[in-house]
This record gives structure tokens, sequence and C-alpha cells, in this order.
């Protein structure tokens, strides 16, 4: 067993010429139930988190390296034989990390998608034509493109509402909803003239689905593939699900809709026919896809792919995990997922973020931070939470931290979050009051 962390994060561990050292890539609470995750691990020989935070520097060595550099992180796995490279969020994947990393350190296994993979994430349209090309269930759908003459894709009004997304990435902000047709219009023309920058000047519109939605995790390596325990996020700013969106303000974990019947669709409907699409695109595929998924009448369509795991959900879904996240992650960058058996806890997670004052407009950062001792059965997940040169633990984003309450029910996992909640303290801290309610 590994039995301690030396100044620099580096474990004794029994896991002896098989100990790993990791990299993972990444800032946010994700990063930080990841790290923790690892930490735990009898595998664990060493962990580099880039550019990390407060919380990741407890389970590893923080380092400043330009994740959104595909070389420079393949330049370091090579000087720090880097066994195992783990992206957390999707940027460095969809600029093409893990070609780069696979080029420059071929020793170093990659735990996320090539540059092929990461459209699944990176354009709309690319996923879009992919789950037509695969009968994949999803809203029917319009591509318009800067340059093209936009009003014949605005539908009638009996069509209303629409949704209107960027095609590249946008920080979770690209997608909007528009009720009337002259909102739709003047969305449109805004994005296709740069709201969004160049990420929209293509726009999918598509039409709204109305339903509950929720986050499957899969972790595959393209032919065989394990399901995380199904969490759904709260993506609008404030209680009742009003004001802007966020990248999400808390989740649940697991998701009472998402029983046996409606994974069985999810599986025959979605995961093999995507998995089957990507091998005949001769797509190689390694990590995770994240389906945004809404449940229409018990049907499952997909809103989105993501590949990568997702911030806030992961925190509740990793305080369930109970087993080792690390040989999951490894094997499955390695192409043996069917060897992992997972083991979940059959409780209850809760996630509540803390937010910084003016977050998600402009998040004010900078202000010192407190914490007072946290309740048992409380986890927090640091994100936008760092140390400044003189020590003191400060703000340095909008979505500060995650807490996660466990419990037997909802309600107790949801009281233990809130207390939590509670404990954390600084000048314009705020969260949603209704997190699992
Ligand atoms: N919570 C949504 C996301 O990670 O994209």
């Amino acid at each position: 067993m590994k039995t301690q962390t030396d100044s620099a994060g580096e474990h004794t561990t029994s896991a002896g010429e098989n100990a790993l050292t990791v990299l993972l890539l990444g800032n946010g609470s994700r990063e930080c139930a990841l790290a923790e995750k690892f930490h735990e691990s009898p595998l664990l020989k060493k962990l580099y988190t880039a550019p990390g935070n407060a919380g990741t520097a407890a389970y590893g060595q923080n380092t400043a390296l330009d994740i959104s550099n595909p070389e420079a992180v393949g330049v370091f796995c090579a000087s720090h034989s880097v066994d195992l490279l783990v992206s957390g969020p999707e940027l460095p994947l969809v600029l093409g990390v893990a070609d780069a990393v696979k080029a420059i350190s071929p020793h170093t296994h990659v735990f996320g998608p090539g540059r092929a993979g990461a459209r699944l994430e990176g354009s709309k349209v690319f996923a879009k034509d992919f789950m037509t090309r695969h009968a994949i269930p999803t809203a029917p759908f319009t591509v318009v493109s800067k340059g093209e003459n936009p009003e014949c894709a605005i539908p009638e009004a009996t069509e209303l509402p629409i949704v209107l997304k960027a095609d590249g990435l946008a920080a979770g902000k690209g997608t909007l909803i528009a009720s009337t047709a002259a909102d739709a219009r003047l969305m449109l023309h805004e994005m296709l003239n740069g709201a969004f920058g160049k990420s929209s000047e293509r726009v999918v519109i598509e039409k709204f689905m109305n339903g509950p939605e929720c986050s499957v995790f899969v972790m595959t390596d393209g032919t065989d593939y394990r399901i995380f325990p199904v969490a759904a996020d709260y993506k609008r700013a404030h209680d009742r699900n009003t004001g802007p969106n966020t990248g999400g303000m808390g989740a649940v974990c697991p998701v009472d809709f998402a029983d046996q019947a409606f994974m069985q669709k999810v599986r025959d409907k979605i995961i093999e026919p995507t998995l089957r699409g990507l091998r005949e695109e001769g797509i190689e595929y390694r990590g995770i896809i994240y389906l945004g998924l809404i449940n229409v009448d018990g049907e499952p369509y997909v809103l989105e792919y993501n590949v990568r795991m997702g911030d806030p959900e992961t925190a509740p879904v990793l305080a369930l995990t109970k087993s080792d996240i690390l040989d999951a992650f490894l094997k499955t960058a390695q192409g043996r997922c069917r060897e992992i058996l997972p083991e979940y806890d059959s409780g209850k997670a809760v996630g509540v973020v803390v937010a910084s004052e003016g977050y998600p407009d402009h998040a004010v950062t900078g202000r010192k931070i407190s914490i007072d001792l946290l309740p048992d059965g409380v986890k927090l997940l640091a994100g936008g939470m760092i140390r400044n040169g003189a020590g003191e633990l400060v703000t340095s984003s909008g979505r500060v931290c995650t807490v996660v309450g466990k419990g037997s029910t909802l309600a107790q996992a949801r009281r233990k979050a809130y207390e939590g909640v509670c404990a954390i303290h600084f000048n314009g801290a705020w969260f949603r009051t209704d997190i699992a309610e």
C-alpha cells in the first residue's frame, strides 16, 4: 500500500515498477475530485496537475504548463517520464493533445480521444451529422453558415421555441433558446457575426425538446465500455432554473428516472451505435464519452456529446465510486476496458457549487477564503481556489468549489452538502439553494 506523500507529491507504493507517474490537465472541481481519487490508488507514484488549484496541490505537484499547447504537454510527458496523461477539460483534447503526446512521448498512455474523436464535442455540426449517419436519436436540425441567407432556417411560429448552438467550443455558453421568430433572427444574426467568435460562424438550429436531462459518463476503449452512475446537473444560475446558463451550479447522483429500462435503451440506441460509428469511421477512442441526454416520454435523445467528464457532476459521481479510478483509466487507455470491475456505493451524493460574485458574466477574483471545519460526510473539491503569493487562499475564477454531501437518501446527502456550504466564507460568495430539492 501507498503510505505517504513527500513534499513534491511522490508516494512510496507497493506497485513497484508498475507505479505510475500521472499528468492531469485542468484546474476545476472535476480535477480536484480526480486528483483525490488518483491519490487513493496504490498504483500512483507521482501526480502532476497542470495548472491545478489549491485542492489538487494536496494530492500531488501543481505545475505551470500551457495546457492549450499540445506540443508543450508532449514534451513535458517525455521529459518527466509520464506514464498516463488524463485531460480533465475538453480544450486540450480538441486541440489534439492526445495525438501530440503519442507522437512526442510514445511511452505515455493517454486517457482521452485524439483530435478526430474530440470533434464529437469540438464541432456540434460534426456531432449532429455523425448521429444522423448512425441513426442515433437526436433532435431534427439544420445548419446555417456565415455568408448564407439565414431566413429560410427560421421556422414557422408553430415550431417554436428553437435551440441555436454555436458549432465550436464556447465555454458552455454557446446554446441559446429562442421563443419567437424575431428573437431567433436576432440571435442567429449575432451568432453568425461573432457573438462567440469563430465558434459561431456555423450554427446548428434544432427543435426544442422538453423533458428531464441527465449526464451519462461512458468510459470506453472504443470496443468495451463501463457506465458511471448517472448524474444530473443544474445549469441555470438561480433557483427554480432561472437566470443565465452556467457551467453547472450543482449536481446529483444517481438520477431516479435513469432506471434499468431507460439505461437499456441508452445502451442499445445510443452507446453501442456511437461506438460502432466511431469504429466504422476509423476513429480510435479511448476515454470518456459524456452523453448529455434528455428523456422524452421514456425515450433517450442526445442533446450533446462531450469528450470528458462533467463539472460539477464528477464530484458527486466519484464520491460514489469505490473502485480504483486510476487503474480503470490506465486499463481504458491501454485498450483493456473489459478487465475493469467497477464498484459503486449504493447511496446518494449531492454537489453544490459556491460561486464568485459576478459569475457567470464577470467573476470577481482574488477574494480571501476561509473554511471552517467541515462536518463528517462532507467533501470540499476546490475549483477556482488558489494560494496567492502570500500563501493565502483566494478565489481565482467563477466556480470556486463544489461541496459534496453523501447519504443513504437524497435528503440526507442534500442536508450534508448545504451544511458544508455554510463552512465556506468569502466576500460575494453565493450558491443555489434548491439543488436536489
Ligand atoms: N456540467 C456540464 C459540463 O460539464 O459540460
